[in-house]
């Protein structure tokens, strides 16, 4: 078992080792005192996992109960998050009780905003079981739903008490979902880490322990500069600028994962363009993100692209802050007046 502390506004744990659900309830008595657990999972995780990490409680003392959402973004709503809330005032969950997020992305974001406003906050463990939550969305602390008015519109920086990833989880992860995970994968190697890009390139799954831990460091260490999401841990968004704008779109008809892919080639190709990057990091890039099935090219015009980007409703004033590639390992933001972005991305 490997394990990564993360100093935020609350200290804990993320835990990464093969086998570790099983042993969720012992890891979680460490650090919480017996009590009730809502395990909050979705229709597709609940028939793989749930069974033994309720056991896993159980086992520990912790009196758990499971609580099904339907699988995917529609989950990430007010009106879940209203019935999981009732729910547990129905239940008459306390604050000293505990939310367990079994699953990926947006059963975390979900559970974690719930437990950040259930009762001004209860116990709140992730327990990821895709490659992308494990390496990005469970660490941190962001948690949000979605609006009618785009995504995670609503939402509260709140940290869990622990982390549990079991990478034997992703083993059941379609290829696609799999693919997903390794954007954010390659994300953290092109922002600050060449050597875990390197090691990618030579070979290394990135579903295993060591890569996943890699990541979670690398995370940990701009959380722990700037949790509050003022400065530098926008570098986290390499590639989001081009990729909110693929999702939204394709209608969310392309992943997350697929979009960072492409908006991390297309920020690339205009950084080398730019001579701002090497043209040899760019094509080790595209040719390690081609290797891990992920797609380099982008579906939509530059132009389409701008438009989509600069009508993002969480953006504000008249510039863009953009994570700029200077070369495998080295990133940096960059504020672009809003009306140069789509000439940045045609600099041939
Ligand atoms: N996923 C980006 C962040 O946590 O800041």
């Amino acid at each position: 078992m490997m394990t990564v502390t993360v100093q935020a506004s609350n200290t804990y744990d993320v835990r990464i080792g093969s086998g570790l659900l099983a042993k969720s309830g012992e890891l979680a008595a460490k650090v919480l005192s017996p009590c009730r657990a809502l395990i909050l999972t979705d229709d597709h995780v609940a028939p793989l996992y749930a069974d033994a990490l309720e056991k896993s409680l159980l086992d520990a003392g912790f009196v758990p109960q499971v609580y099904v959402v339907p699988h995917g973004e529609g989950s990430k709503s007010l009106c879940a998050l209203g019935a999981l809330l009732e729910h547990l005032a129905e239940q008459h969950y306390t604050r000293t009780d505990a939310l367990f997020a079994l699953g990926g992305g947006v059963v975390g974001d979900l559970g974690g905003f719930c437990a950040s406003v259930y009762l001004r906050g209860m116990h709140f463990v992730q327990i990821p079981t895709t490659l992308l939550s494990a390496v990005d969305s469970s660490v941190g602390g962001k948690t949000a739903i979605n609006l009618d008015a785009g995504k995670n519109l609503a939402g509260a920086f709140y940290q869990p008490d622990l982390v549990v990833c079991d990478p034997d989880t992703l083993s059941t992860l379609p290829a696609s979902v799999l693919a997903d995970g390794c954007a954010e994968v390659i994300k953290y190697g092109v922002i600050n880490d060449a050597s875990l890009f390197r090691s990618l390139q030579g070979g290394t799954s990135p579903a295993c322990e060591q890569v996943i831990a890699r990541c979670v460091q690398n995370k940990r260490d701009i959380v722990e500069r700037d949790e509050f999401d003022t400065g530098l841990r926008r570098l986290l968004n390499l590639g989001h600028t081009v990729a909110h704008a693929v999702e939204k779109l394709s209608d969310f008809e392309i992943s997350h994962g697929s979009a960072v892919a492409m908006g991390t080639a297309m920020i690339m190709r205009a950084a080398v363009a730019h001579r701002l990057c090497p043209k040899s990091d760019l094509d080790a890039l595209l040719s390690l993100t081609q290797k891990l099935g992920l797609p380099t090219e982008c579906p939509y015009s530059t132009a389409e692209i701008a438009a989509a980007a600069l009508s993002d409703k969480k953006r504000s004033g008249d510039t863009i802050t953009l994570v700029l590639p200077y070369g495998i390992g080295t990133c940096q933001l960059c504020e672009l007046p809003a009306n140069k972005l789509q000439a940045f991305f045609e600099s041939r």
